[in-house]
């Protein structure tokens, strides 16, 4: 066994002590989002720095724990509070959670992140479903030797985000009167937000949507076989014409606004599972 996969198996053993459930699918929840984890029943919390080698996070809105128990009667795992690159921490270290939640045995990842829009149809506190995605981030979390225990040296990305859940949440929308988009989403490092000139390049490369997370666990979500559903909450609009300054906590202030509608487009999908 390599060190990573020790590390892997000390995470998940660590865990598994805490539940003798088996979770059908993980949740990650982005800034602002941690809201869901209240629909979670019967929930075991482990915080973080109490796992064998999770890092901690340290942004504001992010809590930091690990919930185990039930949403739509499905035994799940979500993460309050996710790891940034641009927090210092190695892309291993990032997509670490990926790696023990599906030694725990998940077969599906759930995502939720804030992000920019650059689509002109877009307005702050719409949902847009991720249905690609362009990775700009500096680091990528597969570089090194492969361990091919985890999954293959070269993996496809031709379809990273699951059609059939894509299918399934534009249904669940629709029938709540939930107006969804789906787009391209552009991960990038951070912690800047973009200057104009980068949202309007983005939107010409063909991205709706931009943030600083996601793509690292998309790509190791792939790497180890899982399906992917990820979501996006439009926090701020970067290629608005006015005056048009973006900060933290507008961005946190929009994304809770919008996370009824996400926590139902989750938990229903859940119940589907
Ligand atoms: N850019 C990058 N990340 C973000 C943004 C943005 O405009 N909004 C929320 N996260």
């Amino acid at each position: 066994m390599s060190e990573l996969t020790d590390q892997i198996k000390a995470a998940s053993d660590y865990i598994s002590k805490f539940w003798d459930e088996k979770p059908l699918a993980g949740v990650i929840l982005g800034s602002g989002l941690g809201d869901l984890a209240e629909d979670i029943e019967d929930a075991i919390e482990i915080p973080y720095k109490d796992i064998p080698h999770f890092p901690v996070s340290t942004v504001e809105g992010h809590s930091g724990k690990l919930i185990l128990g039930y949403m739509s009667d499905k035994p799940v795992v979500a993460m309050a509070g996710r790891f940034h690159f641009y927090e210092g921490f190695s892309m291993k270290q990032v997509t670490f959670p990926v790696r023990v939640m599906k030694a725990l045995g998940i077969h599906t990842l759930f995502i939720s992140n804030a992000a920019g829009g650059m689509n002109p149809d877009f307005s702050v506190g719409d949902l847009m479903i991720i249905r690609d995605h362009i990775n700009l981030q500096p680091e990528h979390p597969l570089r090194g030797p492969n361990e091919s225990e985890l999954g293959p040296r070269f993996p496809d990305m031709s379809e990273p985000y699951n059609k059939e859940l894509i299918y399934r949440a534009m249904e669940i929308a629709a029938m709540n009167q939930i107006d969804l988009h789906s787009g391209v989403y552009v991960g990038v490092q951070g912690p800047t937000f973009e200057t104009r000139a980068e949202y309007k390049y983005m939107h010409i490369i063909g991205g709706d949507a931009v943030g600083m997370s996601t793509v690292p666990e998309v790509i190791v979500a792939i790497h180890s076989g899982l399906r992917v559903f990820a979501m996006s909450v439009i926090t701020d609009i970067g290629i608005r014409e006015e005056e048009n300054v973006i900060t933290h906590e507008e961005v946190l202030e929009a994304a809770k606004a919008a996370e009824p509608k996400l926590t139902l487009i989750f938990s229903e999908l859940i119940r589907q599972l």
